[in-house]
């Protein structure tokens, strides 16, 4: 039996997976967002922990051998954060998180130094994102030196629960690519950079391959647990990336469309693509000798939340649903007579990176109700990702089929929308529903040798759900896509005026 653990951004999921690599048993625990100026994301190291203690001894008691079966821990979570921790380990500040957007100025001054963009994607083969690890770390240094002379270390989420769980500092390859600071192409942290930016490479942790063993359980959290003495706990990843390897997505061919909060168009790649002009974020893959090609979208799943939410006040009994919503999205017409809208609600990383830019209707008449405004919205954020896709491809990324995954492939109105605005088939598969979790799991089943490797572990993925493109709707999307792309230019001029 394995465990796998994904430290998400709102809950910290842990699932056990047997032999068969069936999930039989889950449990989650959450934890609070801080957010205590406009753009500032931050989380409790702390509240991780205890949630993911809890979830874990949960887990374990609802077990056949309430634990003692259990051979292996996988680690995946929410990338790029920033877990400043003093010589004893104690977390010096709340961990600054991957949609932080504090960072700007910082990213801009590390292209600076690297000698411009070119030189930068060559050492790291990934622009410096605002909501990366290495922007903030120079971040950190400018604004609260005294906290940065005591810190020891800094770590991704996911790996401080690893310290808390084994006492050892280690990071994967995946989760390292995300900090910006990764030679990407090597698989090491790139020096050169570290010291162009005189940032101490004794501060970052060692990395790992996904499947590598980093560390084993501590005597006194196994007994709370009832796990082994000396079970191991593997390397996992970044999630973003392990949900993709998750989906059976390891080599070139499929694309992973991932309609979570944020949305993410991602695949495999057998070399290490160059990434002209750092429009895709480029990580290695979870397979040892693979990598990973993603653009990721700040608002999908996350933009239909905002339109319910913002709906809330209006209504004087409950909350309108997400049923509700796609009910009334489903009556209207592919096209919503003209109304297009821009998911930009909190910038964007891709296709644009432009964290200035928000979010935008276009064509609002006094016809449009509130289902024309949910299918407008969705259809937004598919045209946006169609758009994303066509970015990857130019990164070398090939597209032969669409795998769906995420919060919002559990209805069917997303998933036809998407093979409707892709004209591709798309489909839904067996554990991608677990996301990172199972990928986490995955890995530590190939650590441990239960599986020869991810290959072998992904051979019980199977296609549950397809969707066929129709082809009249397919035609009218793409009529729509041509103005969708047009939008974000013609509005930049404006975004700059309205600040
Ligand atoms: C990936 C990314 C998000 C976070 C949070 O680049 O920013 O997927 O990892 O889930």
């Amino acid at each position: 039996m394995l465990i796998g653990i994904d430290l998400g951004t709102s809950t910290c999921k842990v699932i056990a997976v047997n032999g068969s690599g069936e999930v039989v048993a889950k449990q989650s625990r959450d934890y609070r967002m801080i957010n205590t100026r406009p753009g500032w994301a931050e989380q409790d190291p702390a509240e991780w922990w205890r949630a993911t203690d809890e979830a874990i001894s949960a887990l374990t008691a609802s077990l056949p051998e309430s634990g003692q079966e259990v051979t292996g821990i996988g680690l995946c979570g929410q990338m790029h954060g920033l877990t400043a921790l003093d010589a004893a380990d104690e977390p010096l500040r709340h961990a600054i998180l991957w949609n932080d957007q504090r960072a700007a100025p910082q990213c801009d001054w590390i292209t600076e130094r690297a000698g411009g963009l070119d030189e930068l994607l060559r050492m790291t083969r990934n622009r410096m994102l605002p909501g990366f690890t290495g922007g903030k770390i120079v971040w950190f240094r400018e604004n609260e030196p005294e906290l940065f002379a005591r810190t020891a270390r800094i770590l991704n989420p996911k790996d401080y629960l690893r310290l808390r769980m084994t006492g050892v500092h280690a990071t994967d390859v995946s989760d390292a690519s995300g900090t910006g600071l990764f030679d990407v192409a090597r698989r090491c942290w790139s020096e050169e950079l570290l010291q162009l930016l005189d940032i101490d490479r004794a501060l970052l942790p060692d990395v790992v391959e996904s499947t590598a063993r980093t560390g084993h359980v501590l005597p006194e959290l196994a007994a709370r647990w009832n796990v082994p003495e000396g079970t191991p706990v593997f390397g996992g990843g970044g999630d973003a990336v392990i949900q993709t390897t998750a989906m059976g997505l390891v080599d070139a061919g499929p694309v992973g469309f991932t309609l979570g909060t944020a949305g993410i168009v991602a695949g495999g790649a057998a070399s290490c693509p160059d990434n002209p002009g750092g429009r895709v974020q480029v990580s290695c893959g979870n397979a040892p000798g693979r990598w990973h090609v993603m653009g990721v979208s700040l608002s999908a799943g996350g933009a239909l939340q905002w339109l319910r939410d913002a709906l809330a006040p209006a209504t004087t009994t409950d909350p309108v649903s997400f049923e509700q919503l796609v009910r009334l999205a489903k009556e209207v017409e592919p096209g919503c007579n003209g109304l297009l809208f821009l998911p930009y609600l909190l910038g964007e990383r891709s296709p644009h990176v432009a964290p200035e830019a928000t979010a935008a209707w276009v064509g609002l008449t006094p016809m449009h109700h509130i289902g024309h405004m949910a299918r407008s919205v969705m259809e937004g954020v598919l045209l946006n990702m169609r758009e994303i896709l066509e970015v990857c491809r130019q990164a070398g990324l090939e597209c032969e089929r669409v795998v769906a995954s995420g919060g919002a492939t559990s209805g069917s109105l997303w998933l036809q929308l998407l093979a409707d605005v892709l004209d591709r088939e798309a489909v839904t598969v067996t554990g991608s529903s677990e996301g990172g979790a199972y990928g986490a799991a995955l890995a530590a089943g190939v650590g441990t040798g239960q599986w020869r490797d991810f290959d072998e572990a992904l051979a019980g993925v199977k296609v549950e759900r397809t969707f066929v493109p129709q082809q009249a709707t397919a035609q009218e999307y793409d009529r729509i896509f041509q103005t969708h792309r047009r939008l974000y230019d013609e509005l930049k001029p404006v975004y700059a005026l309205a600040r």
